[in-house]
């Protein structure tokens, strides 16, 4: 129903835009800017953060061999979302072409959009009813296509299966028996830590908040668009997080983990709990001797206050920006990267979450990928973040709090009194 929804409004958003003039207004929304002649064919870049998958440059090299004449040169930016939104921001507002399709950040259409660094898309070029529908509206803005999704991501448990088993233990499913477990397992496993995130002071931070608070049955934001935080379910979201540090549950050195860092910990055996996306899964199970959890750890759906928790929707999608010179390629190498074929070849390759819904229920992939149903679950469950233009202020805010209330300094109720107050001004 929902994705009918959208379709039907794409679509309507859409005839307005073509019979629009210059910049014209719809049905009382934003103004309507033009739309941009998606022509010019020849060589183009994709900016994208740190390609920590390690396929991506396979793929764009199968597109090149094919189009030898409109060549795609990758440039990595840093792996921190925070760094990379930087870069593509400086991009935009100096009107460079040096960067033509760009692999956003689900939290970053609206700002994208907004600005007009990005073109609009053709909608119906695109299988959009094929994919998960909540990721095609991290896509939209004012129901209109700006970014096309291909990669999905929705946060896992990730433990020690081997642990586990010794302890005669289940995975769990709240926080308390988390804990429990941790208790039971770790006497007997020196060296090794009971559960990390990503809690460094970055956009992982946020996610990471997020998902605490939306795991206590609370939201960052409600509905409305305005802060929830000023709730019972928000503050134990945040002590469980600040409890965890104080406890030693979560190692003093997860607050400088980013991805990389807390995968890397995970595959060196030093966890028996990892909160992480899916492109962790292939690379934690490597049997080159570059993992020491290979066939020894499986995934769960998150745990929370008082049962499953319910994780931040994640993911990617491909946008032209405004400034790029053959936006033509650009829009067909977004076709290539965003199609069934490269989503699967993808999965196969570097285990990161399609956006493909059948990918989900195909017996070949959950034969070889068991934590997929979990997967779907986690990205049908998931909350997104806010989609407003100012979500870099929004973000900024929440991890400064939650990092210091994780550092100790302040109590929670104070943090969380503070952030509603900031968030009211970001979203009045
Ligand atoms: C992953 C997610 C992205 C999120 C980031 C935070 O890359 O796909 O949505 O913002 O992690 O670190």
């Amino acid at each position: 129903m929902a994705r009918q929804g959208l379709i039907g409004r794409i679509g309507i958003a859409a005839v307005l835009v073509l019979t629009a003039s210059a910049c014209g207004t719809d049905s009382g929304s934003r103004p309507t800017p033009p739309q941009a002649a998606l022509d010019g064919v020849g060589p183009i870049t994709l900016a994208t953060g740190k390609d920590t998958s390690g396929n991506l440059q396979n793929q764009i090299d199968g597109w090149n061999s094919a189009h030898p004449d409109q060549r795609v040169s990758l440039i990595e930016l840093p792996e921190n979302a925070d760094a990379q939104r930087q870069q593509m921001v400086q991009n935009a507002q100096t009107r460079s072409d040096t960067y033509a399709v760009l692999n956003l950040d689900v939290i970053w259409t609206a700002e994208f959009a907004a600005n007009q660094w990005v073109v609009q898309l053709p909608e119906a070029e695109f299988p959009l009813d094929k994919l998960l529908p909540a990721t095609v509206e991290t896509g939209t803005y004012f129901n209109r296509l700006y970014a096309v999704p291909t990669n999905s991501d929705g946060g896992l448990l990730y433990y020690r299966k081997d642990l586990l088993d010794a302890a005669g233990l289940t995975p769990p499913k709240t926080w308390a028996e988390l804990s429990a477990a941790c208790a039971k397992v770790l006497p007997a496993n020196p060296g090794t830590s009971c559960y990390a995130g990503q809690f460094e002071k970055y956009e992982g931070l946020t996610v990471n908040f997020s998902e605490a608070v939306n795991s206590a049955g609370g939201a960052v934001v409600g509905p409305d668009g305005k802060p929830t935080l000023d709730t019972e379910a928000a503050r134990k979201g945040l002590e469980f997080l600040v409890n965890g540090v104080k406890s030693g549950e979560i190692p003093g050195k997860a607050r400088t983990f980013k991805e990389e860092e807390g995968r890397r910990a995970f595959q060196a055996g030093e966890l028996v709990f990892h909160r992480q996306w899916p492109y962790q899964y292939l690379k934690a199970a490597a049997t080159d001797g570059s993992s020491a959890v290979a066939g020894k750890f499986a995934v769960a759906p998150l745990p929370g206050l008082t049962g499953p928790g319910s994780s931040t929707l994640g993911g990617h999608n491909l946008a032209v920006s405004a400034f790029a010179k053959n936006k033509k390629t650009a829009l067909e190498f977004i076709k290539y990267l965003s199609s069934e074929e490269q989503q699967r070849a993808n999965l196969e390759k570097s285990s990161q979450a399609p956006t493909w819904a059948a990918l989900y229920d195909d017996p070949a992939l959950t034969a070889r990928f068991p934590y997929l149903p979990t997967l779907k679950q986690s990205i049908l469950g998931a909350k997104r973040r806010p989609a407003v233009v100012k979500y870099q202020e929004v973000s900024t805010a929440i991890q400064n709090a939650v990092y210091d209330a994780m550092g100790g300094k302040g109590d929670v109720g104070g943090a969380l009194t503070g952030l509603q107050a900031r968030l009211s001004e970001l979203t009045k």
